[in-house]
């Protein structure tokens, strides 16, 4: 699309809830506490907040200034930044990522519809925990349900994508978002007050630095930049619909303190209730969906409508903080093919919904039917997990950071987060130092550690 004819987020609080959109999801309340769970608890909570502070937030003040200056999806703004260079093949690399975040990540949002359902059609009352385990196998394993569900999800990301950025992303955020915080304070309040739960709180809170193993600097790491949908210039293409005067580094912040803050709720909501009722807190990817049913079940015991409306809002709040973000990785992928190849937005959006609904329909059937084929010992939605959020996204977010510490002019660095000297950005100096030196040599000591290189 001409610069001229390109359209803007309609205010200042539609960018930052458009961006807060897209890094709040299942990111923060389905793979946060798991990955949290998997690795341990607080300790690794620890290093996640090291990781949003030191690496995430001047990443995506990086990544806004990437967009805003080019006014280009990712795919073309490494190129009109840096002409006829290898750097573009970042862009590309960021659209691959999204493309194939956007096909599993689409199949867990889909599990929140069935949850919904099950929820209003009584389906999780007079159930164990055991019972609710079951319950979870079984329909994550059927050749069908969790397919409908899936095509379901793609058909309204595609509806509102291809609505356009102000009529679609931007009303959308601004009335998802507001919902969600207030369901998510009321659920976390509901499940401290459980009994039993200060063996969750305890796991939340105290860290045991014998845990913190390689492993867990790697989950760490790609969960802020999963969660903080970092390193394949998702939060570029939005912020080349930024307009000139949004402060970049303001935004930054407001979007990093609120996708925090709802991983820390996320995780208030699902560790007490899980010790509560005795589910293991490394139950991996089915820990919300076995942990919930149980714990509005026990709460409201007696009130078996109650039950049912609680455990219904939750998951509506998961699939609309899910849909935010599908929203944001479908984008990406459109705005390359409307931009690069100049098909029409809704053209675009059509060639992206059907490949994401073969990627979605094959991480489905890994979890199933094609659970014996394994890449390294993991099925296909684990791999494409690992693949996507441990490697791509920090290989995304390391190159983001050596392009704009090293590659674009010191003067449009400086002057994007100061809006061309309208503003004061006295952290610009630290900011710098954190791109050019300290992420690009941290990502890759995680990555050499991991591989056990550091002994
Ligand atoms: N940040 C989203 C979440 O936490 O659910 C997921 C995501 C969206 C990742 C967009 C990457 C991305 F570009």
């Amino acid at each position: 699309m001409l610069m001229s004819e390109r359209v803007n987020f309609g205010s200042r609080i539609g960018a930052i809830l458009a961006a807060a959109g897209s890094a709040v999801g299942l990111g923060n309340v389905w793979r946060f506490p798991y990955e949290t769970g998997n690795h341990g608890g607080a300790a690794f909570i620890l290093v996640y907040l090291g990781c949003v502070f030191i690496f995430g937030l001047p990443i995506m003040i990086a990544e806004f200034t990437i967009g805003r200056r080019s006014k280009a999806c990712t795919g073309g703004a490494y190129d009109a930044l840096a002409p006829g260079t290898l750097w573009k093949w970042v862009g590309y690399l960021g659209v691959l990522t999204g493309f194939l975040i956007l096909g599993y990540y689409s199949v867990v949002a889909g599990w929140t519809l069935e949850y919904i359902w099950q929820a209003l059609a009584g389906g999780f009352a007079g159930k164990s925990s055991e019972d609710y385990v079951v319950m979870f196998q079984d329909f994550s394993q059927h050749p069908f349900r969790p397919l409908l569900w899936l095509f379901v999800i793609l058909f309204i990301t595609h509806w509102v994508v291809v609505k356009g950025v102000k009529d679609g992303i931007e009303k959308s955020s601004k009335i998802m978002m507001p919902l969600l915080f207030i369901l998510i304070v009321l659920l976390a309040a509901c499940s401290i007050s459980l009994p039993g739960s200060e063996k969750g709180l305890e796991f939340l809170l105290k860290p045991d630095f014998s845990k913190v193993t390689p492993d867990v600097f790697l989950g760490a790491m790609g969960q802020a930049f999963f969660s903080l949908s970092l390193g394949m210039g998702c939060l570029s293409t939005y912020a080349s619909y930024f307009g000139k005067k949004t402060n970049l580094g303001q935004t930054a912040m407001s979007v990093g303190l609120i996708d925090t803050f709802v991983a820390v709720l996320s995780g208030l909501i699902i560790f007490p209730a899980a010790f509560s009722v005795g589910i293991q807190p490394d139950a991996g990817p089915s820990l919300i969906f076995i942990t919930l049913p149980n714990v509005f079940q026990q709460a409201f015991a007696g009130v078996p409508l109650l039950a049912a409306v609680c455990s219904a809002a939750f998951y509506v709040l998961l699939a609309l903080a899910a849909i935010t973000s599908t929203i944001s990785l479908h984008e990406v992928s459109t705005a390359f093919l409307h931009e690069k190849f100049r098909f029409t937005r809704s053209r675009a959006a059509v060639l992206v919904t059907s490949g994401a609904m073969l990627v979605g329909v094959v991480s489905s059937l890994a979890l199933g039917e094609w659970s014996a084929f394994r890449i390294c010992g993991l099925n296909m939605f684990d791999a494409l997990d690992f693949l996507t959020a441990k490697i791509m996204l920090p290989v995304g977010g390391m190159f983001a950071a050596l392009f704009v510490g090293w590659i674009i002019r010191k003067d449009i660095v400086k002057g994007e987060v100061t809006n061309y000297g309208t503003l004061r950005a006295p952290y610009y100096p630290v900011y710098r130092f954190i791109l050019r030196f300290v992420a690009p040599v941290g990502i890759l000591l995680i990555f050499v550690n991991e591989l056990g290189w550091l002994g």
